[in-house]
């Protein structure tokens, strides 16, 4: 048994906490709509963070964080004060439990990400998996507000109180932010080096041995160099069909009368794949700029579109377009059919997936064709 002074002193921690806690603590309705207001952001930022590669988006990652490790004491709040309801289930409150649960569950695998933490799920890892249970909170959330929806009131707002409440709160998962990259740091564990995506680095400048990943299903079948060729489409002048000797920098081209404009072409690129990893490479091919003269584009074409053999398509702006690389080699060795040989798109500051691999045609277009978003979910389903 404890003696009395360690019970007393025991005792006066408790109260202190409490008293902390209810000092802390917004409004129960409040608590519930800053949870709903955190998830939208997280959910948001994350979605956000598979379109953003450069460093100028760097806010995206970091707000994803600071809400992320916010939420913790919302959720707090929230868990505590519903506990006992939970003892007493219905399909609603089973429904909300796992709601919880898995919300819980992404942000212990985003932490355990973010210090370095890995986990072999076959094809997909930890990063998958918090995605994957970030993403399954939606439906669970749209359910929960179907049932709970109650406005949000003025009277729950308790100005200066209420406004040092949500400041402490904020200040607090925004220093935990920053604690996490000085403990990684300072324990040096894999995430400390980290870019700021969140992708560790794997396989730079060793040729093709980096992480294949598909996105979604596309799988195809080898393509044989000999049977195939890129086609130029769409708003240019002059067509054209391309022979890989046309477009390789060890073809005994030249099969397109513009070959003097295709020169052979080398860029430094790094691929920052959504599913964890980065590499960094010297890529070669022929510049999109080039292709884009060689054809000659038509006024008004604003967009350049990539077509994998698979159906699976991105676009870019034109301006964009011309600096990316339409690569056949990586680091001087032939493209390997897993990163899309005979020829793919080297698309600097894009993830990995808008690099499309298999390239078999590009198509100069006005508009942006919005089926684009939808192909990159289905292509290779139906294979
Ligand atoms: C309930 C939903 C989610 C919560 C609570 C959550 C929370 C978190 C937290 C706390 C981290 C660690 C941040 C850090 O300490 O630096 C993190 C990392 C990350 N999350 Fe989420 N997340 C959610 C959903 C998503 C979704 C839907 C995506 C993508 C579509 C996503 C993508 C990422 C990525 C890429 C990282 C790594 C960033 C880094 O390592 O700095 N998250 N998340």
């Amino acid at each position: 048994m404890a003696p009395d002074g360690d019970r007393t002193a025991l005792a006066r921690l408790r109260g202190a906490l409490a008293r902390f806690r209810a000092a802390l603590e917004p409004r129960p309705r409040l608590v519930d709509w800053s949870l709903f207001a955190l998830l939208a952001v997280v959910l948001a930022t994350g979605v956000l963070g598979f379109l953003s590669g450069r460093p100028d988006r760097a806010w995206v990652f970091v707000t994803h964080g600071v809400a992320g490790l916010s939420l913790v004491a919302f959720l707090y709040f929230k868990l505590r004060r519903v506990r006992a309801r939970l003892a007493r289930p219905t399909v609603t409150r089973a429904l909300s439990a796992l709601m919880a649960a898995v919300t819980v569950g992404a942000l212990a695998t985003g932490v355990w990400w973010a210090f370095g933490g890995s986990l072999d799920l076959g094809p997909w890892g930890l990063l998958n998996l918090h995605v994957g249970l970030g993403l399954a909170v939606v439906p669970l959330l749209a359910y929960h507000l179907a049932k709970r929806f109650r406005p949000p009131s003025t009277r729950d707002v308790r100005g200066r109180r209420t406004a040092l409440q949500y400041t402490a709160i904020v200040t607090a998962g925004a220093l935990a932010w920053r604690l996490q990259g000085s403990a990684n740091r300072l324990l040096d564990t894999a995430g400390a080096t980290r870019r700021f995506t969140g992708s560790r680095e794997a396989g730079s400048d060793e040729g093709n041995a980096f992480p294949v990943t598909a996105w979604v299903a596309d799988d195809p079948a080898p393509v044989a160099v000999d049977d195939w060729s890129l086609s130029v489409r769409g708003a240019v002048d002059a067509p054209a069909d391309l022979a890989y000797a046309d477009v390789a920098p060890d073809g005994d081209g030249p099969a397109h009368e513009d070959r003097a404009l295709l020169a052979a072409h080398e860029d430094r690129a790094l691929l920052d794949c959504t599913s964890g990893w980065y590499s960094e490479h010297d890529w070669q091919g022929v510049r999109v700029g080039a292709l884009l003269d060689a054809v000659g584009i038509r006024d008004g074409a604003a967009w350049v579109q990539f077509r994998s053999v698979t159906g699976y398509r991105w676009s870019l702006p034109v301006e964009e377009a011309r600096d990316a690389t339409l690569a056949t080699h990586v680091d001087g060795e032939r493209l390997a059919h897993g990163h899309g040989a005979p020829l793919r798109l080297v698309a600097p500051g894009r993830r990995g997936f808008q690099w499309v691999k298999w390239v078999e045609e590009v198509r100069v277009t006005r508009r942006r064709d919005r089926s684009e978003w939808l192909a990159v979910f289905v292509s290779g389903v139906d294979e």
